[in-house]
């Protein structure tokens, strides 16, 4: 299946894929920016949005984690030395990975702060109790995981516009598509 796959572009799971958690994780941030500055008691909502859209990201992240180890591997584009593009691949997959991760730590966020976990209407079942060692053991790693993700965003985009500057793989491979 690798060998069908032409040299700089991805499969059509992993394209859609891409896209998928482009749009979503995109919603979730504006979410994100919002739901710590609003007061405490205010926050249904917002809450509600949070933990719906997050186990989107979530679940098309580790679909896209298990694509990544499962799937064809694309080559990279003519001009870039396989070292520099696999370097760029493990950032991408690192960030993905982490995103994958954050689902799984909020949800335990919100079952140690004894928070009702609401997906678009449907309450989910609590299957951790409520402790205070649960909270801060989640809490924190769910926070500052949030510091880390947009470390690697930014990491991204600057090894996407040197590889561009130094060996013209274009601009285009940095955002979702079928060329990576
Ligand atoms: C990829 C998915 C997710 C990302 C990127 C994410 C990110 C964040 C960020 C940046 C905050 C604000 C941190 C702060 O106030 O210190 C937050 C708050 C929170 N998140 Fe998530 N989250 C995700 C998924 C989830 C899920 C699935 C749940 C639970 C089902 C959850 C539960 C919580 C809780 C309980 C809070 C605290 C909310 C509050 O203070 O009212 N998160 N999340």
């Amino acid at each position: 299946m690798t060998q069908q796959l032409a040299a700089g572009r991805q499969d059509p799971l992993a394209t859609k894929l891409g896209w998928a958690i482009f749009i979503t994780f995109f919603i979730l941030f504006f979410n994100i920016i919002n739901l710590p500055r609003t007061p405490l008691g205010e926050r249904e909502f917002l809450q509600m949005m949070h933990d719906s859209m997050g186990l989107i990201v979530g679940v098309l992240c580790w679909i896209r984690v298990y694509w990544f180890v499962k799937g064809p591997a694309p080559t990279p584009p003519e001009g870039v030395p396989a070292a520099s593009f696999a370097f760029g691949r493990m950032i991408l997959f690192v960030l993905i990975f982490t995103f994958a991760i954050e689902f799984v730590i909020g949800t335990l966020y919100a079952w140690g702060e004894g928070r009702d976990i609401v997906l678009f209407g449907w309450h989910v079942p609590q299957m951790v109790a409520t402790t205070e060692s649960l909270r801060l053991l989640s809490g924190y790693p769910h926070s500052a995981l949030a510091f880390y993700y947009l470390m690697l965003m930014s990491l991204w985009m600057a090894v996407g516009i040197w590889q561009q500057i130094k060996y013209k793989a274009g601009w285009r491979r940095l955002f979702p598509g079928e060329l990576v």
